[in-house]
């Protein structure tokens, strides 16, 4: 209960039909208990009298009673359909739009197919839920008070031996309640990670043919859909139990009470009508009564949907800023990394920072080359400048201002980045560059011509093209292409590339080199290379390495002086000895 009252904000809106509803929904019930008591007066009355005029009027009550239960409850479902779906759209939309500011150490940690199934199928059971058991619930605990009573008033004794399975029923209930709750837990982190499963399969099905590991994979999701299987089998063997409780002990005591009823008839101590009256009564309670079960059940199932939705949206989002104004006509500092530590979120206590104590500068219009090993860290120094991770210790500035104190807006519309990786979205090309800022042809075709990216205007419907999930239609260096357009469309006062050039031929790198040199002239960047040839395209050279910046000057003089250097630089040990010399 407690859980599923965070769904109030949500549901709030919306309250006066949902409640319309399920107060529509108790009179239809109330109307069906009506229909006993008619048959009562028939069976006492017109029948016992040989009345066919008084019947046939009975018959017409009860059609007419017939009739406006089933139009009461057409009324309720027209009544809550639209604004239950509006509910699960606007739960949805506040998922995807909280997921967009969560920080990239929640992306690290969480797997995207327990993000997916929490926006797909947990909110498809908290529809249900809304729609169905939260207002049944209601309406057959109502609906079931009246009949206990109105049988009770009927005949009491006949109305207890009724009642007798209330206990067992009630006890059962209770159990079942918490192994369903984990059961159903269970199952849904399962879909969760069967959705990864799928997903990451998908997404990687050239690694998964090119190595032919269809048949692993595959076994991989049956040994997953298995468990979900047997959890879901758990489930309903849960169901089962409870469903055959409740079910089969209120059977038998409407046996009993029949029997005892027939006797008090035949001895003439209860009318006939009564006794069909009571028994119709107690007929018209049994799917009240079964239905708790599942109702129950959907109930569990919305409850740990909510739980689980919420324990995405209780992540804290990026930490804001106190945005203080910008300065105007600052002075123009460039890019400074000051005393920088990092240590990843989620690394282990006491293991060494990515990051320790760098400190760069990067003067205005300067655009400066990072050099180091694989797994120096180079990918994650340049994450902090968009601040896509947040410094341990220490500060970045741009121009004299901690990125800490500007907004995020104003922070990200200064820098670009382009990431080895060159993720593009399923939209056209011109779409792809033009997220990175600019406005319009101009622009983009600026952009383009920069990152040697013409081969655009030569694709089917020229830049109006689309790329396909991933760009995956298109070929590794198209994309880092398109992505570096990306990065420049902006006219960013700040670059930050990591290696963008990796998967460029030396022609189309030298093209791009020529290109971007004229970009770089006016705006401060940082770039990491791995080749000689784009580490030129710098005015000066950083060496990263062990966490630290360990040496800085132009290509040349670390070429010269440090032997490291000369060894990333050269890969040719013979070389990397007579540089030493
Ligand atoms: N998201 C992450 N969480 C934890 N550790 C990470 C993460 N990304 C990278 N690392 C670790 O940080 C180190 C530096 O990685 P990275 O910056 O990508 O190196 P580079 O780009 O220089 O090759 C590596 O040891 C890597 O294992
Ligand atoms: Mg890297």
């Amino acid at each position: 209960m407690r859980t599923l009252s965070r769904l109030w904000p949500y549901v709030r809106p919306v309250r006066t039909r949902l409640f319309t509803a399920a107060f529509i929904a108790v009179l239809a019930s109330c109307i069906g208990l009506v229909i006993p008591l008619v048959l009562k007066w028939m069976v006492d009355g017109p029948i016992a009298d040989r009345d066919p005029a008084g019947v046939w009027l009975g018959a017409l009550y009860l059609l007419l009673l017939g009739l406006a239960e089933a139009l009461l409850f057409g009324f309720r479902r027209w009544l809550v359909a639209r604004p239950l779906s509006h509910v699960e759209a606007e739960m949805r939309a506040d998922l995807y739009r909280h997921l967009q500011r969560l920080p990239i150490a929640f992306h690290d940690r969480w797997a995207s197919g327990q993000l997916l199934s929490r926006a797909t199928t947990d909110l498809m059971l908290l529809r249900m839920f809304l729609a169905f058991p939260l207002t049944f619930l209601l309406v057959n605990g109502v609906t079931i008070l009246v009949g206990v009573s109105i049988m009770l008033v009927q005949d009491w004794t006949l109305g207890l031996v009724i009642l007798i399975p209330a206990v067992p029923v009630l006890i059962t209930c209770v159990v079942f309640e918490k192994q369903y709750s984990r059961a159903a837990r269970q199952a849904q982190d399962q879909v969760g990670d069967l959705t990864t499963v799928v997903e990451e399969s998908v997404l990687g099905i050239r690694i998964i043919k090119g190595f032919g590991r269809h048949r692993s994979q595959a076994r991989a999701f049956r040994e997953l859909s298995g468990k979900l299987r047997g959890t879901e089998l758990h489930k309903a063997r849960l169901l089962a139990t409870i469903l055959g409780i409740i079910v089969t002990l209120p059977e038998l005591a409407i046996g009993a009470a029949l029997v005892l009823g027939a006797v008090q008839v035949a001895d003439g101590e209860l009318s006939a009508g009564t006794l069909v009256a009571f028994l119709s009564t107690a007929l018209a309670l049994r799917w009240p009564v079964d239905s708790i079960g599942f109702l129950l059940a959907m109930s569990q199932e919305a409850a740990t949907a909510t739980e689980r939705y919420f324990e995405v949206m209780d992540a804290e989002p990026e930490s804001g800023s106190t945005a203080s104004p910008a300065k105007d006509g600052g002075p123009r500092e460039g890019l400074r990394f000051e005393n920088v530590t990092f240590r990843y979120p989620d690394a282990p206590e006491g293991s060494p920072p990515v990051l320790d104590r760098v400190d760069l500068h990067i003067r205005p219009g300067e655009s400066l080359a990072l050099v180091g090993a694989t797994g120096s860290g180079k990918t994650t120094l340049t994450a902090l400048v968009p601040r896509l991770h947040e410094v341990t210790e220490g500060r970045v500035t741009l121009d004299g201002r901690d990125i800490r104190d500007m907004s995020r807006d104003e922070l990200r519309s200064r820098v670009a980045v382009a990431f080895e990786e060159p993720t593009l979205f399923s939209a056209t090309v011109g779409e792809n560059v033009l997220m990175g800022g600019g406005s319009g042809e101009e622009d983009l075709d600026r952009a383009l011509a920069v990152a040697q990216a013409d081969f655009a205007h030569a694709l089917p419907q020229g830049t109006a093209t689309q790329v396909g999930e991933q760009g995956l239609s298109l070929s590794g260096g198209q994309r880092q292409r398109l992505a570096l357009a990306r990065a420049v469309v902006g006219r960013p006062d700040f670059l930050v590339l990591d290696d963008p050039l990796s998967a460029l031929d030396v022609h189309t790198e030298a093209a791009v080199e020529a290109a971007l040199r004229r970009v770089l002239a006016d705006t401060t960047a940082l770039i990491v290379a791995h080749r000689p040839s784009t580490v030129l395209l710098a005015d000066r050279v950083a060496l990263l390495s062990g966490g630290r910046i360990t040496a800085v000057g132009t290509h040349h003089e670390l070429l010269r002086g440090n032997a490291e250097y000369a060894h990333l630089m050269s890969g040719d040990p013979a070389e990397e000895l007579e540089e030493q010399r």
